[in-house]
């Protein structure tokens, strides 16, 4: 049988956060959210609920959530939230899923959500007694390496960091590669680490192509057995409290190169590229993620 990989895709979260303007109309999400569910998008990290003065271009999550879950009642939607006034704008809007964020590296987590590794785990831990019907994906921001720290060679510094998150009934983490500073040799005795010390735990990934590395990295998660990868279309994105780092792994890449290979993502690629190209045309200039690089013959080709 055909193996599925469940193709997450986070830009309008991740991406537009970096959109260099304060606001993108909330019509132009949902219109792009409609796309991507129409070229076959079934998981979306659609939005955050944190502070508008932390990322304005996301003060409409409440908006944008009312309106995917009435819409896309069948979909796999969930948001990302840094503390409980977050998880409980999410809850209280029916949001039942969501991505609670917290760096491996002391240095990002205070940059990014202004907190110690403490106070993390005591918010996640709040999070998860106050809702306990909630579904919690812990997000491991820099789990390979940090702006401000550098490159984590030891894969046992994240296996005892999530111990405590384990011990508190994690069930999901995303790695992810802020800063696009992962390799596959990294990957693969990072995942063989978790594997072997939380055999339950599930895995997601999350690279940024920072150094031209997104495609190798989730082909060699994949090859490890992940079988749930993030992108972002047009490859937008990178987190604005991480100096230097680009863009995302873009969605028409790795939904193109899966296909070709013969995973069953469920995503038309001709689909997804007309909408990463009239993304693109909608917010140009406004944001200083890749252009849109498929070859159009390629482009072409699958079109046809
Ligand atoms: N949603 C909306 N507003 C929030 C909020 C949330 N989840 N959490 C805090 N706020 C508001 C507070 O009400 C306060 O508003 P005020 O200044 O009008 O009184 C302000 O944000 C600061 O609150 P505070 O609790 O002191 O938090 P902080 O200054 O330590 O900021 C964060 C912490 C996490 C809320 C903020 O840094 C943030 O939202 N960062 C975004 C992180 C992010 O998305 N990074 C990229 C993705 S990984
Ligand atoms: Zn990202």
């Amino acid at each position: 049988m055909t193996r599925k990989i469940e193709v997450i895709e986070v830009g309008t979260r991740d991406g537009f956060q970096s959109v260099n303007c304060s606001t993108i109309p909330t019509d132009l999400k949902l219109h792009i959210i409609d796309e991507l569910v129409g070229a076959g998008i079934k998981h979306l990290e659609y939005t955050s609920f944190v502070s508008p003065k932390a990322i304005p271009q996301l003060a409409d999550a409440a908006e944008v959530t009312n309106y995917v879950l009435e819409r896309y009642p069948e979909l796999d939607v969930f948001a990302l939230v840094p503390n409980m006034r977050g998880a409980s704008s999410a809850y209280e809007l029916g949001l039942k899923k969501v991505v609670y964020v917290v760096s491996l590296s002391k240095s990002h987590n205070k940059a990014n959500i202004n907190r110690t590794h403490e106070e993390s785990l005591n918010g996640y831990k709040e999070i998860k007694k106050a809702y306990s019907d909630m579904n919690i994906i812990l997000d491991l921001a820099t789990a390979f390496g940090c702006p401000f720290e550098g490159k984590y060679q030891d894969p046992r510094q994240v296996v005892s960091f999530l111990k405590d998150y384990i011990d508190a009934g994690l069930k999901t983490c995303c790695l992810c590669d802020t800063i696009g500073i992962a390799d596959p040799m990294q990957i693969k005795s990072l995942v063989r680490a978790l594997n072997q010390s939380y055999p339950g735990l599930e895995l997601m990934v999350h690279f940024h192509d920072t150094r031209g590395l997104g495609m190798v990295n989730t082909l060699t998660a994949i090859d490890m057995g992940i079988d749930r990868v993030q992108s972002a279309l047009g490859g937008l994105g990178g987190c604005p409290f991480a100096p230097g780092a680009s863009g995302n792994l873009s969605t028409e890449d790795l939904v193109w190169m899966l296909n070709e290979m013969g995973y069953d993502t469920g995503i038309s690629f001709s689909r997804l590229l007309q909408t990463a190209k009239a993304q693109e045309i909608q917010i140009k200039g406004q944001y200083s993620g890749h252009q849109i690089h498929i070859k159009s013959g390629v482009a072409k080709q699958t079109e046809c």
